[in-house]
């Protein structure tokens, strides 16, 4: 999302329908607002170059990591005065509005909201146009169900549908194939060169280190300019089941995986960015009726997700995906068959 987007759609309004009009005048003040909100920690009171260094290399990066310090944090780490850090505290709260917004507000910002076409009609229409941006869409399914053959559709088409847009593709299985991606960019129609440029992979080697490569993601946008429209993780629980074993070591391991969709989920807000994240499922022997299977992470990554799908195999081939948990969608269905160009409709 840049400013220069601004007058363009405004020119753009000249000659729409009204209905158009609105529209277009809606997305401008969302952008301007969201504008408003991209100050940075120099914009604060008291904050010249040498303090906003020494809070940097402290890791606050943000306006949210400051309106969440506690005066304490901010004089130990740059030797801020109790009276500076107060003021420093409430701007930065001020201007992320952190309290109560009424609904219209939220309904503006809802209009800067894009979909992610999967190629599948069958499935668009069950996420009600694609994977939505400002959201963390969760898949989960047995080995095979087709995970990741998804996260690499998104990616090629979040390529063809912005000729801007970047994708991040975290990969904690050695499962991305640029291979898989020039397959489906030609049957998207879309230039493999092109489509394999913009998608950035990162090999992520354990849990903590999956969560430093989400951090970096920020820095792709802020600081190099990139718009970063999707961010893959596959798989994300992967290296977190691996690593922590044991009963005893689950509480540790859910606060770790809480942080982890935190992280995520603040990309999401701040930069307008859908994030898609894959999950297995694990075998529940003791459960006889229903489903046999659970997805992990159980309700820390439930919570966090915004919409849940699974995935499963089906009839000839075919793969269903079920939307088992959305904000404002009715559960349902969808039937498609992976082919080498995408997925396509199977009933
Ligand atoms: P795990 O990561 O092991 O849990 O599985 P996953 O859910 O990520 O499965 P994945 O997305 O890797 O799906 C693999 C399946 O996709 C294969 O068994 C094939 O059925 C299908 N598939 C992958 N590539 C192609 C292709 O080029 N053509 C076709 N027709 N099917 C493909
Ligand atoms: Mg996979």
């Amino acid at each position: 999302m840049t400013d220069e987007n601004i007058p363009e759609l405004l020119l753009e309004t000249e000659n729409l329908s009204d209905k158009k009009t609105t529209k277009m005048i809606k997305k401008k003040e969302a952008l301007e607002e969201l504008k408003m909100e991209k100050l940075t920690i120099q914009d604060l009171p008291g904050v010249g170059a040498a303090t906003a260094e020494k809070l940097e290399s402290a890791g606050y990066r943000d306006l949210m990591s400051i309106a969440v310090a506690t005066l304490g944090e901010l004089a130990e780490s740059a030797g801020v005065s109790e009276a500076v850090g107060r003021k420093m505290i409430n701007a930065a709260r001020d201007s992320m509005k952190m309290g109560f917004v009424t609904g219209a507000e939220v309904l503006k910002k809802r209009a800067l909201v894009q979909k992610i076409s999967t190629g599948s009609e069958n499935f668009d229409t069950l996420m009600d146009g694609g994977f939505e941006t400002n959201a963390i869409t969760e898949c989960f399914g047995e080995f095979g169900s087709g995970k990741t053959q998804v996260g690499h559709i998104l990616a090629v088409n979040t390529i063809k549908e912005d000729p801007e847009a970047y994708v991040v593709y975290l990969d904690t299985e050695n499962t991305f194939r640029p291979e898989r991606i020039i397959q489906l960019a030609n049957g998207a129609g879309v230039d493999p060169d092109d489509a394999l440029n913009r998608i950035m992979v990162a090999r992520a080697y354990n849990s903590d280190h999956q969560m430093l490569l989400t951090e970096q993601v920020d820095g792709l946008v802020t600081e190099q300019g990139k718009k970063v429209k999707l961010v893959v993780v596959d798989s994300l629980t992967a290296h977190f089941r691996a690593e922590f074993v044991g009963r005893g070591t689950l509480a540790d391991r859910q606060q770790k995986l809480n942080r982890h969709m935190h992280s995520l989920a603040k990309l999401t807000s701040s930069h307008n960015l859908c994030v898609y994240v894959t999950n297995q499922v694990m075998a529940k022997p003791d459960q006889f009726f229903g489903d046999p299977t659970q997805s992990i992470g159980g309700h820390i990554v439930a919570h966090a997700s915004t919409f849940r799908i699974y995935l499963r195999k089906g009839r000839k081939g075919s793969r269903v995906a079920k939307l088992i948990d959305a904000p404002n969608l009715p559960d349902g269905e969808a039937c498609f068959m992976v082919e080498e160009g995408g997925l396509k409709d199977f009933s």
